[in-house]
């Protein structure tokens, strides 16, 4: 395993100084170009929030004693200026710290290389200009800074951050590289939800272990390599394996917060629930164990105008959910699971097959986490039944109203693509061009055939938008019964045989910026193609 190196912060500027350097060297696919300054914007002022962040090799004991350590790879994080509170560390497993920002707040965040890999950190969710949003073209190899400079002009919500590069995405976040990223707002704020001790980010992943409790990926022949002795002395997945990894892979057991049976002691009070799936290519049908409706009260882009509830709900690799969960009227002992159902495998034929294997397969029931009521606290919440003012964004704005832009996910020569095309780093097609203040109406069309129905969950960066409908060919399942598709949204899944159309603005900020399937096997393996904002 590589050594791990910590520099000092003299160092770290000595080197990001001289970034201009190392910009102009070797042309390899992951040296950033020379536009990588700061915005104009956050040129101005002095930033309120500096932040260290470091990527590294390192170990933790996931797996019981006197089993073997795993090598994982993690963030860390440390505050350099402005309140200690923004980094919370996530403590007993592999996950990165939990980072709170503000709407509104300057920030800049030194990222620090220290893997063998390159590497460049997205924050998946925000709204940033090109420079600062981690597309893969700004990855920067191993002992190499990226300083980051952007103001957060997101609304409050759950985002996330992970790393971007490109074709080994994949096997980063799953050796560790994510974690959560809240960004807080004065309206949200107002609403006086849960805070603090009862403001609880959880992850949910999945993993698989091989020899020695080494995390277990897929290998360079396309399957999963359970018999090996883990991943750190393999070889790349650069292009991304063959069939069976290409389909998306799927871990054995599951892991919240980085950590596996995971159960959060609480208060009997009421908590609010930031969910997460960071896994590769699971999806959730996620419902409490003893049937109480679930209260949601956020998706991807934050607060919607109401609590929605439901019995059951759908989630995707790379969305979020928010959960108002009441626990006032149980009592001390209590627990509580949260499960995830039972669904129909949305794949179908030969892929669903390779889909359905495994100890944990898609579409299997099995509890995610547990919730433990271990004292008692007499205060009572109160949930608001309106929660806050979406932005405005109406179909019939679009400049494209009436005809969509229409993006076809289909699979030809064994690779993902998208309208035929896999991805091209600096590459954009006529037809992905759109206009700088303007919204427009785009529709992912999965259209299915026999051999090759699976679902996608499909991601734009720069934008949050709304869901406008989905129209099917396919029969009703439980996995499309349990969808939610109120509020802001930056994630969508489209099942097999699903027409999804979505209204998106595109705002502020001219640039080039990745759109993909966020199963993060397909967008490794070419399901990414980037769109331009041009003025
Ligand atoms: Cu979370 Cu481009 O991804
Ligand atoms: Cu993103
Ligand atoms: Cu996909």
């Amino acid at each position: 395993m590589a050594q791990q190196r910590l520099i000092g912060r003299r160092e770290f500027l000595r080197r990001a100084a001289g970034a201009t350097a190392w910009l102009a060297g070797a042309g390899t696919f992951f040296d950033p170009p020379a536009t990588a300054a700061p915005a104009a914007s956050s040129k101005s002022a002095a930033p309120d929030l500096v932040l260290a962040l470091t990527a590294s090799p390192g170990e933790t004991q996931i797996l019981p004693l006197p089993g073997k350590p795993t090598a994982v790879w993690r963030f860390t994080a440390r505050v350099l200026k402005g309140e200690g509170a923004s980094v919370r560390p996530s403590p007993g497993g592999y996950l990165g710290p939990t980072l709170r920002l503000k709407k509104g707040q300057r920030v800049r965040i030194e990222f620090d290389n220290q893997l063998p890999d390159p590497a460049i950190v997205h924050w998946h969710g925000l709204h940033l200009p090109e420079a600062m949003d981690g597309h893969p073209r700004y990855a920067v190899g191993p002992g190499k800074p990226y300083v980051y400079e952007f103001e957060v002009i997101n609304r409050a919500g759950s985002y996330w951050y992970h790393p971007h590069t490109h074709g080994i995405t994949g096997r980063q976040i799953y050796m560790g590289l994510a974690g959560m990223l809240l960004v807080s707002d004065e309206e949200e704020q107002d609403l006086r939800l849960p805070q603090g001790e009862s403001d609880l980010p959880i992850v949910l992943q999945d993993r698989a272990f091989g020899r020695d409790n080494q995390l277990a990926y897929i290998s360079g022949e396309g399957n999963v390599d359970r018999a090996g002795s883990g991943m750190m002395g393999g070889g790349g997945m650069m292009g991304g394996g063959m069939m069976s990894g290409m389909m998306g892979f799927l871990g054995d057991e599951i892991f919240v917060n980085g950590r596996r049976n995971t159960v959060f002691p609480v208060a009997s009070r009421a908590y609010r629930l930031r969910l997460l799936n960071a896994s590769n290519s699971r999806i959730y049908r996620l419902a409490w164990g003893d049937a109480t409706p679930l209260t949601i009260i956020a998706t991807d882009g934050g607060l919607l105008e109401r609590p929605e509830r439901r019995a059951a709900v759908t989630l995707a690799p790379g969305e979020r959910i928010e959960l108002f969960a009441d626990f006032s009227d149980r009592s001390v002992g209590a627990t509580l699971a949260m499960r995830s159902l039972a669904f129909e495998d949305p794949m179908g034929g030969m892929m669903g097959g390779m889909m359905r294997q495994g100890k944990l397969p898609s579409g299997a029931a099995f509890d995610v986490f547990r919730i433990r009521v271990d004292r008692r606290d007499g205060r009572s919440a109160r949930l608001p039944e309106r929660l806050s003012a979406l932005p405005r964004l109406k179909e019939e704005e679009a400049v494209n109203f009436g005809s969509p832009r229409v993006f076809r996910l289909a699979m030809g020569m064994m690779r993902w693509g998208i309208n035929g095309r896999t991805f091209d780093m600096d590459g954009v097609a006529d037809d992905e061009i759109v206009k700088l203040g303007t919204s427009e109406v785009w529709e992912f069309a999965n259209d299915a055939s026999a051999m090759m129905a699976m679902p996608h969950s499909m991601h734009l960066h720069g934008a949050q938008f709304r869901v406008l409908d989905r129209m099917s060919s396919g029969r009703r399942t439980e996995l499309r019964e349990s969808l939610l598709d109120a509020g802001l949204k930056d994630t969508v899944l489209v099942l097999p045989g699903e027409r999804v159309r979505i209204l998106a603005p595109f705002s502020r900020y001219t640039g080039l910026f990745p759109y993909h399937c966020h199963m993060l096997e397909h967008g490794d393996a070419g399901m990414m193609r980037n769109y331009s904002v041009r003025a």
